[in-house]
């Protein structure tokens, strides 16, 4: 798999889980995201395996310091042979109380950071003629989900985007895979508080996620219980689905909700 492996999002959740599954198989793991304190406790984790954890505190919407951490990695370690450019992040947000500021805030994390973090590695791995990239998007990417416009939205952004890269970065020796998770056990959804199905735990999503590393295959998805229904909620027609993803419209969302707002007189 290679031995240097930098990992965007990488201070807790799913990856962190797979930064320590990396390590302990022998990576050295470049391990970014903007809490210091969390990428040093990893380091610590990790610590008396096969392999190790370096920090490399980032925030990976500012395009520039993205490319200067990429750089300083080349400069330590050599440019690494595989990229995870997991880091995203996730708020609801009710179609009544649309908010571009939540939009862009979600966008600047789950795209527009996988975009500087391509912007930053594609030109190098291109020139090496070799190299992985690993990017995470959701499951919540292949329809757009109630409350989720902004999430559904950036997360179809990013698996439409690998599908345009494989290809054609295929031939200068350069992989290109999305992961596709369903539920994981993580800080971010600690915070739902409807039932998960399917929830797996992150080091099991971890080593899901090393398997098909190794397999080069273009989705990483799972579990697959989870993942084919919706899969197949994606190919039946529109009517159908939208009779379904009603029937998910938390009560929140709903007219009766008393923190959405009155509707205005539009003279
Ligand atoms: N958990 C799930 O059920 C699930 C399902 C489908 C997809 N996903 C996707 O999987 C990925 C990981 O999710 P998770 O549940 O593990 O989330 P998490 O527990 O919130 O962890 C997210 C990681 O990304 C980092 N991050 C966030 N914004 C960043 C930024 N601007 N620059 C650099 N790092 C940043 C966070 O650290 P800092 O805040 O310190 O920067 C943190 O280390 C996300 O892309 C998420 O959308 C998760």
């Amino acid at each position: 798999m290679g031995d240097v492996i930098w990992i965007v999002g990488a201070g807790r959740g799913i990856g962190r889980c797979l930064a320590l599954e990396l390590a302990r198989s022998g990576a050295t793991v470049m391990a970014s995201a903007r809490n210091g304190a969390e990428l040093e406790a990893l380091r610590e984790a990790a610590a008396g395996g096969a392999g190790r954890v370096v920090p490399l505190p980032l925030d990976v919407t500012d395009r520039a310091a993205t490319a200067r951490a990429l750089a300083e990695i080349e400069t330590t370690e050599g440019l690494p042979d595989t990229v995870v450019l997991n880091a995203g992040t996730h708020q609801a947000m009710p179609a009544a109380r649309f908010d571009a500021g939540l939009c862009d805030r979600l966008f600047a994390v789950n795209v527009g950071g996988v975009i500087n973090g391509l912007e930053a590695v594609i030109p190098r791995f291109v020139a090496r003629r070799r190299g992985r990239i690993v990017t995470v998007a959701s499951v919540a990417g292949y329809v757009g989900l109630p409350t989720a416009a902004p999430y559904s939205g950036s997360k179809a952004a990013v698996i439409a985007m690998c599908e345009s890269l494989r290809p054609e970065l295929a031939q200068f020796g350069v992989t290109v895979q999305v992961v596709n998770p369903g539920f994981v056990r993580t800080p971010l959804t600690d915070r739902n508080t409807f039932p998960m199905p399917f929830l797996m735990e992150p080091e099991a999503a971890a080593r899901r996620i090393v398997e098909g590393m190794r397999g080069g295959g273009f989705e990483i998805t799972f579990p697959r219980r989870f993942t084919w229904l919706m899969k197949a909620l994606a190919m039946v027609p529109y009517p159908l689905l939208f009779a379904l993803t009603r029937t998910a419209i938390p009560d929140e969302a709903k007219p009766a909700a008393a923190t959405l707002p009155e509707a205005k007189d539009a003279r």
